[in-house]
């Protein structure tokens, strides 16, 4: 019954010690701040079920940018709201140039050039009149390549209006190979593409569909993949990474780290994780509350999705941390 010959105790006695054994980093640069902006408000908008985010005017976006830029996050990542009546079968507000999400692009790219990374969601379903992420047949069926086709008219445009790098998320067959072939036949050789490679049906997802004002009726669970498939995942990863992806990206984050952790051991470029508007609300409702103390809470999630592998966070708390932080 001697003294414990192992004491990890001792490396956690005083505050610099601590830090001079931390081995999971998180700074401003590794955090992306997704937002959103509405077509044909006057002022911004909250967004009921996410408390702290706001639907923004272009006005608005701009400013609220420019100062998430200065707080040295890592970019930025717009989502468009279109008018009601703008919505098609075929999602034509999110080609058009002048459409909401393009014309803020331009507004962005103007104001901020290279001083960050500015990234568009690269998919139908804020622009569909039915919510779907892509066009769909006679028979109510997601019609994979007619979709990719449209999706590169996307993301040519977004290019055009200034994006660096264009993201697709609504999980078609082919759509990082269609995408990267119509970037640089148009010329753009150097806009990026960031993959939503593992992006799963979640309920997570709920709150969003509040924020960009969805029509979805029913789900998506004919292109998005079933919550247990861990291995499914590895394979659209792969896929993606094979066709050309500059980073592949994980989503959810918080209730996939296995499968961020995967990803980080196989993939040869870097890896993002987005912490989706459902973590990003339950945890906001609990710290409203007073049952959690919230930074501590945000950190600690953050720090968990970077300790699982991810290179890049995409959080609703970017901006709150990066000052945090500094
Ligand atoms: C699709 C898209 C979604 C999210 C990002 N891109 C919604 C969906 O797939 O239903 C969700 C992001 C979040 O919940 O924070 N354009």
């Amino acid at each position: 019954m001697g003294f414990p010959r192992h004491r990890p105790r001792r490396l956690r006695t005083t505050p610099a010690m601590r830090r001079l054994v931390s081995q999971t980093t998180l700074e401003p640069r590794h955090l992306v701040l997704p937002m959103f902006v509405a077509d044909g408000l006057d002022a911004p908008r909250d967004i009921e079920s996410m408390p702290g985010v706001v639907q923004h005017t272009r006005e608005s976006l701009r400013r609220a940018a420019a100062d998430a830029v200065a707080t040295g996050i890592g970019g930025l990542m717009l989502f468009g709201v279109p008018r009601e009546d703008d919505k098609d079968a075929t999602g034509s507000a999110g080609v058009d140039p002048d459409g909401i999400l393009n014309r803020a692009l331009r507004d962005l790219s103007r104001d901020l050039g290279d001083e960050t990374v500015l990234m568009a969601d690269t998919c139908l379903d804020e622009f569909t009149d039915h919510g779907h992420c892509g066009v769909v047949d006679a028979s109510g069926r997601v019609d994979n390549d007619l979709t990719n086709r449209r999706y590169v008219e996307l993301a040519v445009a977004q290019a055009n209006s200034g994006a660096h790098m264009v993201s697709p998320s609504g999980m078609m067959d082919g759509q990082v190979v269609a995408i990267r072939d119509g970037l640089d036949a148009a010329g753009y050789t150097d806009t990026a593409i960031l993959a939503y490679a593992a992006k799963f049906a979640s309920g997570f997802y709920g709150p969003f569909r509040d924020a960009v004002g969805s029509s979805l009726q029913g789900d998506r669970r004919t292109y998005q993949q079933d919550p247990g498939n861990a291995r499914e995942a590895l394979h659209e990863i792969q896929l993606d990474i094979d066709e050309g992806a500059d980073i592949v990206m994980v989503k959810p984050a918080m209730s996939y780290l296995d499968v961020v952790r995967a990803a980080a051991d196989i993939s040869p470029v870097p890896v993002a994780a987005y912490q989706v508007s459902g973590e990003y609300s339950m945890i906001a409702a609990a710290g409203e509350k007073g049952w959690i103390d919230l930074p501590t809470v945000v950190l600690e999630s953050l720090a968990g999705i970077r300790r699982a592998g991810a290179d890049v966070v995409l959080s609703y708390w970017a901006v709150d941390v990066a000052r945090w932080l500094s």
